[in-house]
């Protein structure tokens, strides 16, 4: 029988079972890539492997690998045939990074060398980057764009993410037709809408809104609200909270970017957000006003490392990119309470 060659492209999704990572493998399966997930379950259960299954109805190729192993890396690289990744594998939480640094430059630094060294030996392109806004630090100037000055990071996980940056530029400026993107995200946020995919916070999260549903479904006693003396409208931080399938979608619409070559520069960073701030308070709002929960919450001091207020100025990506958001926070809300009740029904 002859086979017929796939004309369908094979992309590498490191950390392909996480929160952004799998609903990233969501939308790109729709859209008719083949997915090989590479994920070493750090921060992840292999359960969301056989949950985007269900969504998308195929089982993508598996590997559990740990990138920050070069031999490993490198086998894997040699496997399939890539042509193109979206490398979301990283450890992300900030608090943490502060008390292991070495932890962080060593995990998330390494990974990302390794797979560049890779693909560029290799002749291969078409890089994403998962990138954030925390960047940006407290940006002098709102809504903020992509020039808005990168500021000293204000922690060892945010150098990481302006050092991967770095690293990326370096390897497009002296590799021939080495194409990348960064994409910074804001505050993704949510889960699909299926309740088989959400944000799985292993321990207490220190994000918002799975610690608003954890608080609403009984595990937490209480949400304690970080300052409310902070110079915005109702005293509390201002954040771009964007849902995650928004997100994930905007992955899609990038690689397809480099893939079909529509890159105006072989290195270009976008932001990722909705364009509008929302307060703490006005999350806690919209969350009660789409689960009819009253939430448990009080004020408390303001929490090390906050910046006031981080949102996006999108006309980049929605010109450029041809990409907006199309759900709301209380699409949002309503998508991580459905998640989160599902949860406490599997007893997860
Ligand atoms: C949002 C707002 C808190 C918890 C972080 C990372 C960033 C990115 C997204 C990875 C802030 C307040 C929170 C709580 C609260 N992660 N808050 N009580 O800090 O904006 O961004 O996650 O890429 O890099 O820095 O998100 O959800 O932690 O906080 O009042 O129990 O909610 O003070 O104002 P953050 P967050």
């Amino acid at each position: 029988m002859n086979i017929q060659p796939s004309t369908s492209k094979t992309i590498l999704l490191t950390g392909g079972l996480g929160f952004i990572g799998s609903h990233t493998a969501v939308e790109l399966i729709a859209k008719g890539y083949e997915v090989v997930i590479a994920d070493n379950l750090s921060n992840t259960r292999i359960e969301v492997l056989d949950a985007i299954h269900r969504v998308s109805g195929v089982k993508p190729a598996y590997e559990n690998v740990d990138l920050s192993d070069k031999a490993t890396t490198k086998v894997l690289c040699a496997k399939y045939n890539f042509d193109g990744c979206i490398h979301f594998a990283a450890y992300k939480a900030v608090g943490e990074s502060v008390e292991s640094p070495l932890k962080y430059y060593d995990n998330n630094l390494s990974s990302l060398v390794y797979l560049l060294q890779n693909f560029t030996e290799q002749g291969k392109s078409n890089f994403i980057f998962s990138s954030s806004c925390t960047v940006y630090g407290q940006a002098d100037e709102m809504p903020i764009t992509e020039s808005a000055p990168i500021k000293p990071a204000e922690s060892p996980y945010g150098n990481t993410k302006q050092i991967g940056e770095e690293i990326i530029l370096d390897t497009v400026k002296s590799t021939q037709n080495f194409r990348a993107i960064a994409l910074r995200y804001f505050n993704p946020i949510g889960a699909h809408e299926s309740a088989e995919l959400g944000e799985l916070p292993l321990g207490v999260p220190m994000n918002l809104v799975p610690f608003i549903t954890q608080t609403a479904i009984g595990i937490r006693e209480e949400l304690k609200v970080f300052g409310n003396d902070y110079n915005t409208p109702d005293g509390t931080a201002i954040r771009d909270y964007i849902h995650v399938v928004d997100l994930a979608k905007a992955h899609v619409v990038a690689l397809t970017r480099l893939l079909e070559k529509k890159n105006q520069s072989n290195y270009e960073v976008f932001n990722l957000g909705t364009g509008k701030g929302s307060s703490v308070l006005e999350a806690i709002n919209a969350f009660e006003k789409v689960s009819g929960e009253k939430l448990a919450w009080k004020f408390a001091p303001r929490r090390d490392g906050d910046v006031v207020q981080a949102y996006a100025d999108t006309t980049k990506a929605n010109h450029d990119l041809g990409w907006k958001t199309e759900l709301t926070i209380e699409d949002a809300m309503r998508d991580a309470w459905k998640w989160e009740r599902k949860l406490a029904g599997k007893g997860l």
